[in-house]
């Protein structure tokens, strides 16, 4: 092995920063110091296992009559701004087969008119409720579906928030894997079952905005020439970021983006190493990879490393030239990328295409992107091709009331002292706060929701989409006191100071201050904030605010609205403050889910998906805002591993404000009957044998002649990217003045082997080896509702792994119980071995320590009032049953 790496530093020195050459492994000099990613070759080629098998028939038969041609234009999209949608790969009309439309965001259908916004995924996280994770995507799912699009660009597990300040946590779900895990399976299967494509992105360690990409970075003032490095080691790799992307890859998703940002020196979309061995081998991924938008740095080296197909398929944004295209139908022509990768690409394109219910006969798609006219360019990019492109249509059907009802099952209510909430017709209702109100310059006054005016009910980036309607808090609760006589006033400036002071110190009042603090994507920077925030208090003086109001008026009621947690120990004990509530980034029926929390509508159940820390440091793991490695790639060392959120504080005995986990209600719940039955589940083996040698699908001519571009009278529009020559001279077609040169001769070994290759012990099936995902134990507790309420609650599972290099506890199980006032309910919840296993770095497998292990289930990560251990005191009765 060391030999092998001698080459790559050698090829590394030779080719300098060697983006353009075959090689991906390395794009930055060779530094024995830096963090290396060993290289894996070839790609594995998917096989149709599982529950794949019949749409896996159905590509294969479609690909076999692909021409060499027909398939690139399948794996490259046709450029930025090229078609309607904010990705599109070009077509096989001969077959009928149109345009695959790639769409934004992870909360509804970005840049459309007539559809719905949901809330942020974090958001639907702190409901801990399964159902509603699936409700949502197979909401979200049908109208992608309507407005033709073929892949939904969500949802997120990268990030995952190593750091609370990261800029896009609230795309994702939670710091936690397994949470996070659970919500992007149910995403998946929710999104796939309307009949769309998901795509779990950003693979992987995705996790700050700054220094994602030079070019951006540049932008904002740091001469960079190379994406961040986030390096991580195995363990945490596998314990940690990967979790939910296996999750994911259970569920059947169809697709995954691979990340901006290099991982131990090696770009995203050209890592052999996770693409090729961890994702595609080891979790036995059947779908495709695309590339982060320009994130691809590579032609033949990305598509040997595991890419498929390239977003948004122009080198950068407009240049007309791409990485594939041409060059891809050359690299398969010049032997650098095997017929048999390609075949592979277009096998992992069509497989889940199928696979989803999507046909050779699809609706066209409705809208465009880059207009809301009815009538304009069809391209554009150019200008060209004025034709109706928007049809208005609209697909929300009744997904209003399943956003309002997620909106207020996700608000966590942090503090209630002396049953302040729920509201009973107060008599006098303030609203305090520009987060209250509506943004002057109207819902969708600032383009991907780039600034924090108003309310905050959707963050900014990419993960944006438009509203159709935005119903604030304000209105919401005015209407809610006019129906109960209450005498209702809002101020909805924070600097109003005299009028607020006037108005809380008022008899009687009840006032509710509405605060928030905003994020978003690297692309726009809101008041200094390059995506990641600068600091964890709130936005608009919120923390000023709330004690100024909370000095006057004995009954403050404080709602966040933010993309993570905020630093709240400088207020949150104030007798005064009588109530405080996280309402996340609720989507489109803001007001009307936080009414319906504060006047017992619903009786709150979410917990924080996230600790609410004393202080920035505790969380341990922060963004890295200075490049620390001149103007090569930022390196930043995961060296927490595992410990972020929760698990940091416990680590350093750190006692949080909010824990992970926690949330109230307005009735009360008691724990008891902790039993834990085991399911007697056989050894675990691990997977041996080797695959068979790659199929080959089709014939090609070796003569570029058989490859120009069609007549003149071929409709070619200018920037766009096709799949054709322009010259019989590959040298020149190829328009890369490095084109065959020695110095990119270089290729990995078995980069374009098609030979049987074996198979790894953690592999064996999609989400890894399927006896990871036995049952090992069903744990059950009873919970009773003993308060004189009806609600609901969400009972945890932690467990204790024992090991010196474990956390103190991890969740592995929750449920989200209905229970009637003096009923009980059976909380069960099943262990798979996954969920007891450790990553071994020399096994490469899983496995169960010897260490022993403990089972906790309570009401959150601190108030777990049962426990058990596993193994009855026999660590070795656990060994013999459940390890190899
Ligand atoms: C990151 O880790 C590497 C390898 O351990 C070390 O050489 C390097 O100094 C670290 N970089 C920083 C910025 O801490
Ligand atoms: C490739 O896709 C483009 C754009 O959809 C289309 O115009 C062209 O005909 C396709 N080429 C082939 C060979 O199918
Ligand atoms: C930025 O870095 C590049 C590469 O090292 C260098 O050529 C260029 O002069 C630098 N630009 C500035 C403004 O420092
Ligand atoms: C082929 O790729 C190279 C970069 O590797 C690029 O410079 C060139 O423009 C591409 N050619 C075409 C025709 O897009
Ligand atoms: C809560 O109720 C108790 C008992 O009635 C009372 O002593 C206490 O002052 C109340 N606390 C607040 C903050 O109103
Ligand atoms: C809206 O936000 C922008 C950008 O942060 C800011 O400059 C502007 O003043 C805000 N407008 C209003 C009316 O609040
Ligand atoms: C934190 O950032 C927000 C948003 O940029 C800003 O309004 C606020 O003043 C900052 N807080 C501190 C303490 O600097
Ligand atoms: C609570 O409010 C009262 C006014 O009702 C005020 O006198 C008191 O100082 C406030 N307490 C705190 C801790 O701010
Ligand atoms: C290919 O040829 C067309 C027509 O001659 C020309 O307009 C276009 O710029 C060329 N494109 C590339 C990628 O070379
Ligand atoms: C093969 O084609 C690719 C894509 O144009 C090019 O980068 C590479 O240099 C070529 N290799 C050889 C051996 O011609």
């Amino acid at each position: 092995m060391q030999g092998l790496l001698e080459l790559f530093a050698l090829v590394g020195q030779m080719t300098g920063l060697n983006r353009e050459s075959l090689t991906s492994d390395q794009t930055t000099p060779s530094n024995a110091s830096l963090a290396y990613s060993p290289p894996f070759y070839p790609s594995p080629w998917m096989t149709g296992t599982g529950d794949w098998a019949e749409a896996y028939q159905q590509a294969r038969d479609f690909v076999s009559q692909l021409t060499l041609l027909e398939k690139v234009n399948l794996t490259t999209g046709v450029g930025w701004e090229g078609e309607q949608c904010v990705g599109n790969v070009g077509s096989v009309p001969r077959l009928g087969l149109r345009s695959l439309c790639m769409q934004d965001s992870p909360v509804g259908v970005r840049f459309a008119d007539y559809s719905s916004v949901f809330s942020s995924g974090q958001t639907v996280a702190a409901t801990f409720d399964r159902g509603l994770m699936y409700a949502r995507g197979y909401a979200m799912g049908s109208e992608f579906k309507d407005k033709g699009v073929s892949v939904m660009l969500g949802p997120v597990a990268g990030p995952i928030g190593r750091s609370p300040a990261g800029g896009r946590n609230w795309e994702g779900f939670s710091p936690d894997p397994y949470l996070t895990g659970v919500g992007m399976a149910e995403s998946v299967r929710g999104i796939q079952d309307a009949g769309v494509i998901a795509c779990a992105k950003h693979f992987i360690a995705n996790e700050q905005e700054h220094f994602r990409q030079a070019p951006e970075a540049i932008g904002y003032g740091f001469n960079i020439t190379e994406s961040i490095s986030e390096n991580v080691d195995d363990v945490t790799m596998h314990e940690l970021y990967l979790w939910p992307f296996a999750d994911a890859v259970k569920a059947g998703v169809g697709s995954i983006m691979c990340s901006y940002n290099q991982i131990n020196n090696s770009y995203g979309c050209q890592n052999s190493k996770l693409l090729n061995n961890v994702l595609k081998d080891e979790l036995g991924f059947q779908g495709f990879v695309m590339s982060d938008w320009q994130a691809q740095h590579t032609g033949a080296a990305s598509a040997n490393a595991g890419l498929d197909m390239t977003m948004p398929g122009d080198t950068s944004f407009n240049t007309g030239y791409s990485y594939w295209g041409s060059n891809l139908t050359l690299a398969v022509l010049n032997g650098t990328v095997a017929p048999a990768r390609l075949d592979d690409m277009v096998m992992r394109i069509m497989t889940p295409y199928f696979y989803v219910g999507l046909t050779l006969d699809e609706p066209e798609i409705n809208f465009s992107s880059w207009t809301k006219d009815t009538i304009g360019p069809l391209h554009a990019s150019v200008g060209a091709d004025i034709q109706q492109i928007n049809y208005h249509v609209d697909v929300r059907r009744d997904h209003g009331a399943l956003i309002r009802n997620i909106g207020a099952r996700a608000t966590v209510l942090l503090k209630n002292t002396n049953n302040t909430l729920p509201l009973d017709r107060p008599k006098f209702v303030a609203v305090i706060g520009e987060d209250a109100g509506p943004n002057p310059w109207g819902p969708n006054g600032c383009a991907d929701r780039g600034c924090d005016n108003g309310t905050l009910a959707a963050a900014w980036g990419s993960g944006s989409a438009d509203f159709t309607y935005l119903v604030t808090p304000d209105s919401a609760l005015q209407a809610q006191a006019l129906q109960d006589g209450s005498r209702y006033e809002s101020i909805l400036d924070n600097y109003a100071t005299s009028q607020i002071s006037a108005l809380v110190s008022q008899a009687n009042a009840t006032t509710i201050v509405f605060v928030n603090a905003d994020s978003g994507e690297g692309y726009i920077s809101v008041d200094g904030n390059e995506g990641d925030r600068n600091n964890l208090t709130l936005w608009h003086s919120g923390d000023a605010l709330i004690q100024n109001v909370s000095a006057l008026c004995p009954n403050t009621i404080v709602v966040i609205h933010s993309t993570g947690p905020t630093l709240v120990g400088d207020w949150y004990d104030n007798e005064n403050i009588t109530a405080i509530l996280w309402a996340g980034l609720p989507g489109q029926e803001s007001g009307n889910s936080i009414t319906d929390v504060l006047y017992g509508k619903v009786n709150p159940a979410a917990r924080t998906p996230f600790t609410w820390a004393p202080t920035r440091e505790s969380y341990g793991a922060d963004i890295l805002y200075e490049p620390n490695n001149g103007e090569g790639a930022p390196q930043n060392n995961f060296t927490e591993g595992i410990f972020i959120d929760y698990r940091a504080l416990d680590r350093t005995n750190t006692t949080p404000i909010y824990e992970f986990g926690f949330g109230l209600s307005y009735t009360t719940f008691e724990y008891s009957d902790l039993t834990i039955t085991s399911a007697n589940a056989s050894a675990y083996v691990p997977t041996t044998g080797m695959t068979s040698a790659a199929p080959v699908l089709g014939n090609y001519s070796t003569n570029l002649n058989d490859y120009q571009f069609p007549n003149s009278s071929f409709p070619y529009v200018e920037q766009y990217i096709y799949p054709y020559l322009n010259a019989t001279n590959a040298s020149a077609a190829s328009m890369d003045p490095n084109y065959g040169q020695t110095a990119d001769q270089f290729m990995p070994p078995n980069a374009t082997s098609t030979a049987p290759q074996p198979l790894l012990a953690a592999g064996g099936a999609p989400g890894g080896n399927p006896a990871l995902w036995d049952v090992l134990y069903t744990v059950t507790a009873t919970i009773r509702n003993t308060g004189d309420r009806n609600g609901e609650e969400v009972p945890q599972l932690y467990l204790s792994l024992g090991g010196p290099n474990d956390p103190r506890i991890i969740l592995r199980g929750f449920d989200r119980l209905s229970i009637d006032a003096g009923e009980s309910a059976t909380f069960t919840t099943n262990l798979l071995r996954r969920d007891l296993s450790n990553w071994d770095t020399v096994q490469q497998n899983w496995v169960i320590t010897d260490y022993p292990k403990t089972v906790y289930v309570g009401s959150s990560s601190k108030n777990l009032p049962l426990s058990q251990s596993l193994s009855g005191n026999s660590t070795s009765t656990l060994r013999r049953r459940f390890s190899h």
